[in-house]
C-alpha cells in the first residue's frame, strides 16, 4: 500500500491499494463489445443527416453554388451557405483569448485552403445529404495558392506555441561558435503531419427548448461548452456537452474547431437535432495539423568535447489568417548545457488550415533536428553519442538556470542502455551487418516533456452505505484516464476499488481540465485527490469530535484512512468503519470538493520536466534502402506511476509515432493546386503493426517531492521526442548517411 499524503497540514493519512497497480482498462469490456457509445452513434428522435462541402481550391473565393440542384434533391431538408446560415455572436474572424481559435464557419465567400468548409447539406438521411453535397456543385474564382515553406516571406512571429516568446538567449552564440574546437551547422526539415485520430471529428447537436445539447469528442468538455455558450450567445448552464469516449485526440479534439460549430448551425437552422460527422478526408483542413519546419542547428564544442553553443533556429508555417507558431525551437531550452544558447523562430503564411497542437507540439519537431545534431557533433568529436549526451547533461535548466524539480535521465541511459545492449556499439557507421547482408545500426535518442498542469476541479462524494463516487470531466481518448482516475479516485477516498465509481463524460461535472500538454493525470487527478481529502476530513471530524467513537480526540492528523474504515495513527486496533460512522452521525452523504493546479511558487523555482531515453536498433537494405526498425527500447522517468500497463501502452504509443515520424509520416501538398494528395490512410503513411517490433518500455523509478502532490508528470506525449531522434541516429550508424529532410526515404540513403 502506499501512503498518499496531503499536501497541507496537519493532515491525516490516507493508504490505498489502487493507484500503482497495472490494471486492465476498467472501459475495455465496454469498448471491444461496442457498448463504449462515442459521439456519432447516437441518434435523437428526428435526427437530421449534415454532409460538409469544403473547397477544392486553396485560394479565392466561391461565385456560386447550384443551390436548388441540391434543394431539390429527395430527402434534402436545407442547404446552408454563407447566404442564410443563422447569426453567430462572437466573429469567427476574432482570437481574442489564447485558446479561442478563429474557426470557419461560412462567414464569407473566400477560400483560405483547400478543405475548408464552404456549405451544408442538411437531410432526412446520410445518403441523401452526400449526395445533395455533391449536387452543389461549386464554382470558383481561383487566386495562386502558397502552400510551401519558402512561398512567401518569412516574418518574427508575436509568439509560438501557447504564448512563449519567440525567443530566448543566454551567453554569447556568436562567440560560443567562433571559438568552438568543432561545429556542427546543419538544416533539418520536417513535413506537414495530420492528427489522424481514428475516430473522425463529429457532432450530434440538438436544440432543446432553451438549452443546447451537444454530443462531441473532446478533450476539454467544460472549455467546449464556454466555447459553444458565447458562439450561440447562450449562458454555459444553458448548453451541455457530452463526451463519454473519445477515439484517439492527439491535439486535434482540443479546441472548438469550424466543423463542430456549423453541426450546431444546422440544427438552429433546421430546428431539428443534426449529425455532423468529417469524412477522413475532410479530416485534412479544418481541424488542426502539424506545421512544417526547417531548422538550423549550430552546436560547437571545445577540445574537451563540451558544448560552447547551441544555435536554434525554426522556420514554421501557419495559415494565412490565423496565428499558430510551433514551438519547435524551444527544446534546446531543457537538455543541454551550453554557457551560450539562442533558439529563434520565423514565420510564413500559407494558403493552409491553422496549424494546430499534435502529439508533443515543438518538442517532437524540435527535438528530432536537435538530437540529429548532437548525434552527428558526437561522431565528429569520436565520442559514443551516449558518452557525449552525459558529458553535456544539464544539471540545471540551461536557459532558465532553475533546478530540476527531480531529474532521472541518467538512470534512463543506464537502464536503457543495459536492456538494449549499447556497451559494444562501434563508433564508425556501416559496421555491423545481419546475416542476410542488411546493415545494422544503433542509435539513441533523448526523450522530454515539460510536467504540464492546466487548472482542474472534482467532487468526491462518500455514501452511507460505505461506496463512493467522484465526478469530474474526465476525457479518455484512448489513453486510460478513467481507468487512471478510477484508481486515484478509489485511493483518494481510501476505497476499494469495488466500491467506487468515477462519473465523468459531461459538461454538467466539475472541470477536470483539458486532457492535453499530457497534464490530465496531474491536473484531474490531483484535483480528485484533494476532493477525497476534503470528505475524510469531513469524515474524520465526525468521529473525531464524538465521544462515542472510538477516534474521538485523535484529530484529523491522528486518524489513518484505509480500505473502508477510519484507525487511529497511535493505536490501529481503534477503528471505526465509514458507515459505522456515517450512520451514527446520521448522514446520507458527505461531499468534497477539489482543486488540481500547478504550485505557482514551486514552478517558479524549479524546472519540471518528464525525461527519457530511447534506444533504436534499424536494419537498411544497402540495396533498396527500405529502413526497417528491428529493436526499440525506451526508459522514461516520469514522476510517480499510477497504472504501470497503461503507461507502458503510452510510451509504446509514443514511440510507434516517433517511428512514424522518422521514416514514414507526410502530408503532401501539390503546389500546384495547393491539395494534398495524400489525404486519407491508404496513402497517409503511419506504422502498422508489421512495422513494428517488439518494444520494451522501461519505468525508470522517480520521485518528484515538487511536481504536485501526487508526484505524477505526464506520459502521453514524451515517446515520441526520443525516439524519432533515435531512428534517425541509427539510419545513419547503418549506412553512414545523415538523412536531414523527414521522413527519411530510401532514396535519400544513396
Ligand atoms: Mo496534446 S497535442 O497537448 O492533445
Amino acid at each position: 500500500m502506499t501512503e498518499i499524503v496531503l499536501s497541507r497540514d496537519p493532515a491525516h493519512a490516507r493508504h490505498g491499494s489502487n493507484a500503482g497497480q497495472p490494471l486492465t482498462r476498467l472501459d475495455g469490456p465496454l469498448k471491444v463489445t461496442g457498448r463504449a457509445i462515442y459521439a456519432a452513434d447516437n441518434r435523437p428522435d428526428g435526427l437530421l443527416y449534415a454532409a460538409m462541402v469544403v473547397s477544392t481550391i486553396a485560394r479565392g473565393r466561391v461565385v456560386g453554388f447550384d443551390v436548388e440542384a441540391a434543394r431539390g434533391h429527395a430527402g434534402v431538408v436545407e442547404v446552408m451557405t454563407s447566404e442564410n446560415r443563422p447569426p453567430l455572436f462572437v466573429n469567427p474572424d476574432l482570437h481574442d483569448q489564447p485558446f479561442n481559435f478563429k474557426f470557419e464557419a461560412l462567414q464569407n465567400d473566400r477560400v483560405r485552403y483547400a478543405g475548408q468548409p464552404i456549405a451544408v447539406v442538411i437531410a432526412e438521411t446520410l445518403e441523401a445529404a452526400s449526395e445533395g453535397a455533391a449536387l452543389l456543385a461549386p464554382r470558383y474564382e481561383r487566386e495562386t495558392p502558397r502552400v510551401d515553406i519558402d512561398d512567401g516571406e518569412s516574418f518574427t512571429p508575436p509568439f509560438v506555441g501557447p504564448g512563449h516568446p519567440t525567443k530566448a538567449e543566454k551567453g554569447d552564440v556568436d562567440h560560443g561558435l567562433a571559438a568552438a574546437a568543432k561545429v556542427v551547422d546543419a538544416t533539418y526539415e520536417t513535413p506537414y503531419h495530420f492528427h489522424n485520430a481514428m475516430e473522425p471529428h463529429a457532432i450530434v447537436a440538438s436544440f432543446e427548448g432553451d438549452r443546447l445539447v451537444i454530443d462531441t469528442p473532446t478533450q476539454a468538455l467544460a472549455f467546449g461548452r464556454l466555447r459553444f455558450a458565447q458562439i450561440f450567445g447562450m449562458t454555459p448552464d444553458k448548453v451541455l456537452v457530452r463526451c463519454p469516449f473519445l477515439g484517439g485526440g492527439f491535439g486535434g479534439k482540443g479546441l472548438m474547431s469550424g466543423p463542430l460549430v456549423l453541426g450546431a448551425l444546422a440544427a438552429k437552422l433546421t430546428g431539428r437535432p443534426v449529425k455532423l460527422v468529417a469524412t477522413r478526408a475532410q479530416l485534412y483542413g479544418p481541424f488542426g495539423h502539424r506545421s512544417p519546419t526547417r531548422q538550423r542547428l549550430r552546436l560547437g564544442v571545445d577540445g574537451e568535447g563540451r558544448l560552447t553553443a547551441i544555435d536554434h533556429h525554426a522556420r514554421v508555417a501557419t495559415s494565412s489568417f490565423e496565428d499558430f507558431y510551433e514551438p519547435a525551437a524551444n527544446v534546446s531550452h531543457t537538455l543541454y548545457s551550453s554557457p551560450a544558447i539562442r533558439t529563434t523562430h520565423e514565420a510564413v503564411r500559407l494558403d493552409t488550415g491553422t496549424p494546430m497542437f499534435v502529439r508533443a507540439p515543438g518538442e517532437a519537431s524540435g527535438s528530432i533536428a536537435l538530437e540529429s545534431a548532437i548525434d552527428e557533433m558526437a561522431a565528429n568529436c569520436g565520442v559514443d553519442p551516449l558518452q557525449f549526451r552525459l558529458t553535456n547533461y544539464a544539471e540545471t535548466e540551461p536557459i532558465s538556470g532553475k533546478p530540476f524539480s527531480s531529474k532521472a535521465l541518467r538512470e534512463c541511459f543506464a537502464e536503457g542502455a543495459k536492456a538494449f545492449g549499447w556497451a559494444g556499439r562501434p563508433l564508425q557507421p556501416r559496421q555491423m551487418r545481419d546475416r542476410d547482408g542488411l546493415l545494422v545500426g544503433w542509435g539513441v535518442g533523448v526523450a522530454t516533456f515539460p510536467a504540464v498542469m492546466f487548472a482542474g476541479a472534482a467532487r468526491a462524494v462518500l455514501r452511507a452505505d460505505g461506496s463512493g463516487y467522484v465526478e469530474t470531466t474526465a476525457h479518455d481518448m484512448g489513453q486510460g484516464a478513467l481507468t487512471a482516475f478510477a484508481q486515484i479516485g478509489a485511493d483518494a477516498l481510501a476505497l476499494p476499488l469495488d466500491k467506487f465509481e468515477l462519473r465523468s463524460g459531461t459538461s454538467d461535472f466539475p472541470d477536470g481540465g483539458m486532457a492535453g500538454g499530457s497534464g490530465h493525470t496531474a491536473t484531474a487527478g490531483l484535483a480528485i485527490h484533494n476532493a477525497g481529502g476534503e470528505v475524510i476530513a469531513r469524515l474524520i471530524a465526525l468521529a473525531t469530535n464524538d465521544a462515542r467513537s472510538p477516534l474521538y480526540g485523535a484529530g484529523n492528523a491522528g486518524v489513518i484512512a484505509r480500505e473502508g474504515k477510519l484507525l487511529r495513527r497511535d493505536d490501529e486496533t481503534r477503528s471505526e468503519s465509514y458507515s459505522a460512522i456515517m450512520a451514527r452521525a446520521e448522514v446520507a452523504e458527505i461531499a468534497g470538493e477539489g482543486k488540481g493546479a500547478a504550485d505557482a511558487g514551486l514552478k517558479a523555482q524549479y524546472a519540471m520536466h518528464a525525461h527519457g531515453a530511447v534506444f533504436a536498433e534499424v536494419k537498411v537494405d544497402p540495396e533498396l534502402g527500405m529502413v526497417r526498425v528491428t529493436r526499440l527500447v525506451g526508459a522514461f522517468a516520469a514522476g510517480r506511476i499510477i497504472n504501470p500497463k497503461l503507461v507502458r501502452s503510452q510510451y509504446f504509443g509514443g514511440m510507434i509515432w516517433g517511428v512514424g515520424f522518422a521514416l514514414q509520416e507526410e502530408a503532401i501538398y501539390d503546389r500546384r493546386t495547393g491539395r494534398i494528395v495524400n489525404a486519407d490512410l491508404g496513402e497517409y503513411r503511419i506504422p502498422t503493426n508489421a512495422d513494428i517490433p517488439p518494444m520494451q518500455a522501461i519505468l525508470v523509478e522517480e520521485r518528484d517531492p515538487f511536481v504536485n502532490a501526487l508526484g505524477v508528470k505526464g506520459v502521453g506525449e514524451i515517446g515520441v521526442t526520443g525516439t524519432a531522434g533515435a531512428v534517425a541516429n541509427a539510419v545513419w550508424h547503418a549506412t553512414g548517411v545523415r538523412v536531414r529532410r523527414f521522413p527519411i526515404r530510401p532514396e535519400a540513403l544513396f
